[in-house]
């Protein structure tokens, strides 16, 4: 099939490369022609593992061609899909302007019938609005559906993600525009779930929703567990065994950062507002989310009592493992905290430097992991980056001032740290 993809952000660069891979021909619109060109160079502004080389391989195929121009693309186009961000607006709403944008700079090109499709996380209704705009500016003799596909990849695994969907959910009353999606994603594996467009729209942002509920869930029982001497990883793995919970998801630390939970759970809560209904669940797991940060700030504190003059490494500052994304991290959070009381950090990620010092200037980075070791008083773990683990931590205790390990992400083991002669903290682990 032929299709456009507008918007070349992490959706649609990632959506993009696979359709190309699956054999369709895939237009991807980049309005910047800076860029553009980078991409048409295979230089991509973000971290995702395998990306720069499937975007390669998708345009050496023919099947993935970068557009600044999308005049020809659309109007020839079986599929036109809309991958624009949503950031949130001070309200905590999700802001529409791009998805408004591009459905009315993309209506009067549209020709024949063609199904628009919404990839990027939008409240429900939006859809109609979108049918709304694009319909007012069609020109005569063409015909449109527009139907919702929520996209549920995560950042570090996208590919895989995208390869390899649970589900594809497809949010289309028209029987036509339903066979033109299930015959887009025909090569994918995974559950089809054929609904209602406001249906679809709403599952997005429940599942982000009620991931976030199950990290903030096992974060609030991490820090009961602080309280009464119990241990975190056994509650979690004890409760994980049963299928009606699951153990995904049960991790606890520092909370949820990244793009989408954050943005999501706020702009969930900010729909139902809308509609009158007030989310009180939501509200309290965005609540808990934040003050997870604080909970393990005051552990910083309570172990090295004034932070002013102190020396910390800090291992980590991507928002997860496996991406240079900083988005509402916890790690961002914490650094800014720490270097607002005076405290000299050395940090290091292997990903995330250049957008790190972007969002803390003068940041003192490190070329390595051990060399944040380096004559500190104690170093914070707060991204669980897999090289992290198997670190000579042995070796790298006798660089420190003093032996003090803060795991915000429970990576390493407390019995062992402690046998090495560290003084450790985690997170609801005694
Ligand atoms: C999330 C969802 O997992 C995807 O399904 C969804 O498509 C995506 O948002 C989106 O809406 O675009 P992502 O933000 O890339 O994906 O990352 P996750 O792996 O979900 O992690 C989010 C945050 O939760 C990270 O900060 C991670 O450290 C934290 N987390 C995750 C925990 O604290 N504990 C856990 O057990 C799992």
């Amino acid at each position: 099939m032929k299709m456009t993809v507008i918007g070349a952000g992490y959706v649609g660069l990632t959506s993009a490369a696979v359709y190309a891979q699956l054999g369709h021909t895939v237009y991807l619109v980049r309005r910047n022609e800076q860029k553009l060109q980078e991409l048409k160079e295979g230089r991509i502004d973000f971290f995702e593992p395998g990306l720069e080389e499937l975007v390669r391989q998708g345009m050496e195929s023919g099947k993935l061609i970068p557009t600044l121009e999308y005049h020809e693309p659309v109007r020839s186009s079986d599929v036109v899909m809309i991958c624009v961000g949503t950031p949130p607006m001070a309200d905590g709403s999700a802001d529409l302007s791009q998805v408004f944008e591009v459905a009315e700079s993309l209506a009067p090109l549209l020709h024949g019938y063609t199904v628009v499709v919404n990839k990027s996380t939008v409240p429900v209704g939006t859809g109609e609005r979108v049918e709304q705009i694009i319909t007012s500016l069609l020109s005569p003799g063409s015909t449109i559906d527009v139907a919702s596909c929520p996209e549920f990849l995560r950042e570090g695994t996208a590919l895989e993600d995208l390869r390899a969907p649970d589900r594809i959910v497809i949010g289309t009353d028209s029987i036509r525009a339903r066979a033109v999606l299930l015959e887009l994603h025909r090569a994918l594996p995974g559950k089809r779930v054929v609904t209602d467009r406001r249906s679809a729209e709403l599952i997005k942002y429940s599942s982000n929703a009620f991931l976030a509920t199950k990290i903030s869930f096992i974060n609030e029982i991490a820090n009961l567990c602080d309280e009464v001497g119990a241990n975190i990883d056994d509650v979690a793995y004890g409760m994980g065994l049963d299928p009606r919970i699951g153990s995904a998801f049960l991790k606890a630390g520092i909370g949820y950062g990244g793009s989408c939970f954050p943005k999501d759970t706020q702009a969930l809560h900010s729909i139902a507002l809308q509609y009158d209904y007030e989310f009180k669940l939501l509200k309290a797991v965005i609540e808990v989310n934040q003050a997870q940060r604080r909970q393990f700030i005051r552990k910083i504190k309570k172990t090295l009592g004034e932070v002013r003059g102190k020396t910390i490494g800090v291992l980590g500052l991507a928002f997860k493992p496996s991406t240079d994304d900083i988005r509402e991290s916890a790690s961002i959070d914490i650094v800014r905290w720490l270097r607002d009381q005076g405290a000299r950090i050395m940090a290091y990620d292997p990903q995330a430097e250049q957008k790190a010092l972007a969002a803390l200037p003068g940041l003192q980075v490190c070329p390595s992991a051990s060399e944040t070791f380096t004559n500190v008083d104690a170093v914070l773990l707060l991204t669980e980056w897999p090289e992290f683990r198997t670190l000579p931590w042995g070796m790298l205790k006798e660089r420190m001032n003093q032996p003090i390990i803060l795991d915000g992400r429970n990576v390493l083991d407390p019995q062992q740290m402690r046998q090495m002669g560290y003084t450790y903290y985690s997170v609801g682990r005694p």
